[in-house]
């Protein structure tokens, strides 16, 4: 109905305006960096990211350790802003982490146990590097739109941390993929390919629950007719805007 350059020109509007709500207030702007930060805390949650111990290669065991810091520097970075907001660090989980809600979407599994052989080890260090790259393309994306908003409403300390993150993650999405390259050599396009169409899922999945979640929370704070038509218009279109 509106061709390509017509569809992106809208995406690009709703996006922007988007983010630029969340910017609009410590409230909504809290509420986001809480989100940011839920996903860069997951890893502290769970047993089966970042294989380091089973890796064999001294450049990818040192990406891989490297990459597990950076994540934890951004859920202290989060933190920290947040509370410069003067609101309360949420510790979110279930369907409010996007990469609990990517997992739900694929079969694949990250997890390796001493017995496996060393095609196994590899195979799903591969597979895990595959999930984080797909992650970090998509949570790339969404902060490339943050810091133009922050620009645009002034959020200027926010904004600075947000685009220190970036950084890293656009860091991350580099070597997640050259690695899975290496790894999975003949069955690299396969697995990316699990990942890419599991991320595609998800992300909407988690877009609507995110913006469900804002419009029950702080949908009162505007006139209701804007959001209801808002909300129509964000799920008439399929855009993911988290
Ligand atoms: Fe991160
Ligand atoms: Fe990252």
């Amino acid at each position: 109905m509106f061709g390509e350059v017509g569809m992106s020109r809208i995406e690009r509007g709703l996006k922007l305006r988007w983010h630029r709500e969340l910017a609009s207030s410590p409230q909504t702007h809290a509420w986001a960096l809480n989100l940011y930060r839920a996903g860069e805390k997951h890893p502290q949650t769970v047993d089966d990211y970042f294989p380091h111990a089973h890796a064999e290669e001294p450049w990818l065991i040192e990406a891989l350790r490297r990459h597990e810091a950076d994540e934890a520097r951004h859920t202290w970075l989060y933190t920290q802003a947040i509370r410069e907001l003067g609101q309360p660090v949420e510790e979110l989980n279930g369907t409010d982490v996007f990469n609990q809600v990517i997992r739900q979407h694929t079969d694949a599994r990250f997890d390796i146990r001493d017995g496996m052989s060393r095609d196994e080890k590899r195979f799903r260090i591969g597979h895990f590097l595959a999930h984080a790259h797909f992650l970090e393309v998509r949570i790339s994306q969404s902060l490339e739109w943050h810091v133009e908003a922050c620009e645009q409403m002034g959020a200027r300390a926010i904004g600075a941390v947000v685009a220190e993150v970036l950084a890293d993650e656009e860091r991350h999405v580099s070597y997640t993929r050259s690695a899975a390259m290496e790894l999975l050599g003949s069955k690299a396009k396969e697995v990316l390919a699990i990942h890419q169409a599991g991320e595609r899922r998800a992300n909407f999945d988690f877009s609507q629950h995110a913006v469900r979640g804002f419009l029950a929370r702080f949908g009162r704070r505007s006139p209701t007719h804007l959001w209801f038509g808002w909300s129509a218009q964000v799920m008439r279109a399929g855009v993911a805007l988290v």
